[in-house]
């Protein structure tokens, strides 16, 4: 086997791949390029139908090992409206389904796309295709986490409560793969992240402690009144996330994290509730909070479009350009 096009810069945990413009995670990320990143989806989002077309000529495969709604269409329609095109794979379509290595995979499609999406239950599969792709990769969701859904969050906090640096927002639930994310967005941020969850579905210690170290502000709790208490923003996901095992029971240990009404009831008054879809309701939210005035769930799944835009004209070198980035 050939060596890797490009391993880990020594010392600083950052891919040295990411001189191709990786969007692997937001610990990977100085706060000054996320905060260029989400300017920029501002912008994109006011000019939306104004014809322009920065990713003109570039092509972006999607490649999806699990499913999806969202993450699939907005990628889709973002790098069309942006001027490009889009080839959209199931890995069981592709001969990685039959054992083709992910290193070859990457080589190769690296021959005829610009950029790769990936979605997949192993993040080890996602590095090793940023590892040996000379292109750049996205993640488009793992088991461990999910960092274009919180480029999202954060610009729809923001527009609907402005600057998230030094707000609180709780999180209620299983400890997954989102609010793993939601913990690195608090610490580039700069905001209070409280998460309730049982112990056992805590997000990994390394986690926490990386969140520690890098100064942040985050906090593993039992009980969700105490997480929630004065919080502008109120989070969860599901109970079973898509690399959780389906015939695994949680709904006795979850229940009382559910976020309901009577629980919002200990948030800020002005606080908003935020779930990346797609929601049970019943389980992890009441449905009268979900469908409710405090909702803007819909306004998150349409800013996956925008926010995903800017990671795009980052990424991809479009004709815009993302400051410090
Ligand atoms: N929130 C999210 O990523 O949704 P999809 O699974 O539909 O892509
Ligand atoms: N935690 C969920 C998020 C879905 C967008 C999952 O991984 O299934």
């Amino acid at each position: 086997m050939s060596a890797p096009l490009a391993g880990r810069s020594a010392g600083t945990g950052v891919p040295a791949s990411f001189a191709r413009r990786h969007f692997l995670d937001l610990r990977d990320f100085d706060p000054p390029t996320l905060r260029a990143m989400l300017d920029l989806a501002g912008a994109l989002k006011r000019r939306r139908g104004t014809g322009e077309r920065p990713l003109a000529g570039k092509t972006l495969a999607l490649i999806f090992d699990k499913p999806s709604t969202r993450t699939r269409v907005s990628f889709e329609v973002a790098m069309r409206q942006l001027g490009g095109d889009v080839v959209v794979l199931s890995s069981r379509e592709t001969q990685i389904g039959r054992g083709e290595t992910v290193a070859d995979t990457a080589r190769v499609l690296s021959r005829y796309v610009d950029g790769i999406v990936l979605r997949t239950d192993r993040a080890s599969k996602l590095h090793d295709l940023a590892t040996y792709a000379t292109v750049p990769v996205i993640n488009g969701l793992t088991e461990s986490s999910h960092p274009c859904q919180l480029m999202a969050d954060i610009m729809t906090f923001e527009e609907h409560r402005g600057p998230i640096t030094g707000q609180v927002v709780a999180w209620c639930g299983d400890g997954n793969n989102v609010a793993r994310s939601w913990i690195e967005a608090a610490v580039r941020f700069g905001f209070t992240f409280r998460l309730a969850t049982p112990r056992s579905l805590r997000p990994p210690q390394a986690v926490l402690d990386w969140a520690r170290d890098e100064g942040g502000s985050v906090e593993a709790l039992d009980d969700p009144k105490l997480a929630v208490a004065g919080a502008r923003c109120v989070v969860t996901d599901t109970w079973v996330s898509m690399s959780d095992d389906p015939n695994e029971s949680r709904q006795e240990l979850l229940a009382p994290f559910s976020v309901t009404s009577a629980l919002m009831a200990h948030a800020a008054p002005d606080a908003i509730f935020m779930h990346c879809l797609p929601a049970h309701r019943g389980e992890e939210v009441e449905a009268g909070v979900i469908d409710g005035p405090m909702s803007v769930v819909f306004d998150e799944a349409e800013n996956r479009l925008h926010a995903q835009k800017a990671v795009l004209c980052w990424a991809l070198g479009g004709t815009y350009q993302v400051k410090n980035g």
